[in-house]
């Protein structure tokens, strides 16, 4: 049995993370050539945090060497069997929420249940839960704002917040309605919800940061605290909006990633600092990172 590998941030255990082989439990096919992936794995499922991610390693494919970065979506138990078993409340399955966008991700929409794949996680420090609980606690409302699937790093951060009794309302932007995966599972968690599309097939026909802007104009005398995961373009509007209405920000970054272990250092941003100091390594200081700390400069991520 793999041991787990302690990561530690000054004196303080952050995780574990495991490197397991894991069965594909289901793969299911949702509209615009995006999938939900179900891979049966305890530990790893028990170990995620909202906002983590995990690299998935394609078996057997020389072709295709690197693992490839994921948000870890959700977490459920396994579905009982006959009769219910001891402990099946637990979280036993991990769900990566993926588009086929590559030569990697399209292997990984021929998996079939059974199949087995390699499973890297968790891994970042996610939404860095009592820093950001503690800004949620003297916000009015959190505010989720996805671009894609950027929705993939937000759901389990919803689902914590909704137990904790916060307030949350939804912003989501795709290009077409095929793009709006995932609206279902947050409607029961938020109190309300934006949509928009490039093309105008749901909701308001435009960009995501329409909506919102316009709702932080209607609310000028709140206070929020955003969550936003998406398109660098994205990003750097949303910061910009709430920069400028003074509200706390969580950015979920995508940058591409090698090893995803802090290693080989090609997922680094600019941060504001000196020396060292100015680059911070997204799959470890992150994926999550306050807005204020990133130099918003043109980078390295792909668009989607
Ligand atoms: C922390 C994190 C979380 C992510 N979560 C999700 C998610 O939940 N769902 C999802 O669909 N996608 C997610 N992505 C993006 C996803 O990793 C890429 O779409 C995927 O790696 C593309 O692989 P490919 O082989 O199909 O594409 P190719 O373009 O053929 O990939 C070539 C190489 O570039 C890397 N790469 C390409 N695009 C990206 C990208 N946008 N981000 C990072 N690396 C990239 C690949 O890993 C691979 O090494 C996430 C990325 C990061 C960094
Ligand atoms: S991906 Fe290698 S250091 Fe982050």
């Amino acid at each position: 049995m793999n041991r787990p590998y302690k990561r530690w941030r000054g004196s303080v255990n952050i995780s574990e993370m495991y490197d397991e082989i894991v069965a594909v439990t289901e793969n299911r096919p949702l509209t615009g050539g995006h999938f939900l992936l179900s891979l049966h794995s305890p530990r790893q499922a028990q170990a995620t945090r909202p906002g983590q991610f995990a690299m998935v390693r394609l078996l057997d494919r020389s072709d295709v060497l690197l693992r490839r970065p994921m948000s870890i979506y959700d977490t459920k138990p396994a579905k009982p069997h006959g009769r219910k078993r001891r402990g099946a409340e637990s979280p036993e399955v991990v769900q990566l929420l993926y588009k086929v966008v590559g030569r990697g991700t399209r292997l990984m929409s021929e998996l079939k249940p059974g199949d087995s794949v390699g499973l890297l996680a968790p891994l970042g420090h996610g939404f860095f839960e009592e820093d950001y609980l503690s800004q949620a606690r003297t916000a009015d409302e959190v505010l989720h704002v996805a671009g894609g699937i950027g929705i993939a790093a937000l759901l389990l951060a919803a689902k914590q917040l909704a137990k904790a009794g916060f307030r949350q309302r939804l912003f989501f932007g795709g290009r077409t309605k095929a793009d709006l995966v995932g609206v279902e599972e947050f409607k029961p968690l938020v109190h309300g919800m934006a949509l928009a599309t490039e093309d105008g097939s749901r909701g308001r026909h435009g960009f995501v940061t329409r909506p919102l802007e316009e709702y932080l104009a209607r609310h000028r005398n709140k206070k929020f605290l955003l969550m936003v995961c998406g398109p660098w373009a994205m990003l750097e509007a949303t910061v910009g909006l709430a920069k400028q209405c003074g509200h706390a920000c969580l950015v979920s970054l995508e940058n591409r990633m090698g090893c995803g272990l802090g290693v080989c250092l090609g997922c680094s941003i600019r941060v504001h600092g000196e020396g060292h100091g100015a680059y911070e390594r997204v799959c470890t200081e992150g994926p999550v990172f306050w807005a204020e700390k990133v130099a918003w400069e043109k980078e390295s991520v792909p668009e989607r």
